[in-house]
């Protein structure tokens, strides 16, 4: 599977990708609302694996595709929609970005083409997100994806010394049509 964007190719992962991503995923920028404290090679050999093994799955109901430049196609993130089942109705997309790419709407541009593929392609009624709410660059990604924040649940996490409150953002299908 591979979508394209304009300045991005989303394609599916192979297991020489996982330096680049452990380059990217030992950085304390990406590391900050996390609960992981450091990345190892081993962990991120093992995060690479849960992805191409979704590849194999018959039917598939989990993409998670390497977001990379099309100018140079470096591997820069990573940009997902999961179902609970090949046959669900809803499914829930999630995103991260090397911290030297941030800010330049690289997120969005991946995130918008894996609705449209959930929607358009998988016929979902429903795409839902949830973030650290104190995580403004993905509150403002789903914002921007014209996502409505449904619930907020406080003190849902902790991690790191604290208590994290999170967002539920969601999407209908008419929804999306609607800003088309
Ligand atoms: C969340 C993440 C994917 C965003 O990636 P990105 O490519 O920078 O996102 P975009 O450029 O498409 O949009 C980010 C928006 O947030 C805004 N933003 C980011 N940090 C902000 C801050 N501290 N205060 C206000 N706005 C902020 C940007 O200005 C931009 O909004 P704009 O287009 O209206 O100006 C990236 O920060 C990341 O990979 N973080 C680590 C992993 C992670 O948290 N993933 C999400 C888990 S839910």
């Amino acid at each position: 599977m591979e979508l394209r964007t304009e300045r991005l190719i989303l394609r599916e992962f192979t297991d020489h990708d996982w330096p680049d991503v452990l380059a990217y995923q030992t950085d304390p920028r990406y590391l900050r609302y996390y609960a992981w404290t450091e990345r190892t090679p081993a962990a991120v050999r093992a995060f690479v694996q849960t992805f191409l093994d979704q590849q194999q799955a018959q039917p598939r109901s989990k993409f998670q595709l390497a977001i990379t430049l099309k100018s140079n196609q470096r591997l820069i993130g990573n940009c997902g929609l999961r179902m609970q089942s090949a046959d669900a109705h809803e499914g829930d997309i999630g995103y991260e970005l090397a911290p030297d790419c941030w800010g330049q709407g690289y997120a969005t541009e991946a995130a918008r083409a894996m609705v449209q593929f959930g929607f358009d392609e998988l016929q979902l009624q429903r795409i839902w997100s949830w973030c650290i709410a104190d995580n403004i660059g993905s509150v403002r990604v789903l914002e921007k994806l014209g996502m409505r924040c449904e619930e907020r649940f406080r003190h849902k996490e902790r991690f790191k010394g604290q208590w994290w409150d999170v967002l539920l953002f969601a999407m209908l299908d008419e929804e999306w049509r609607g800003r088309q």
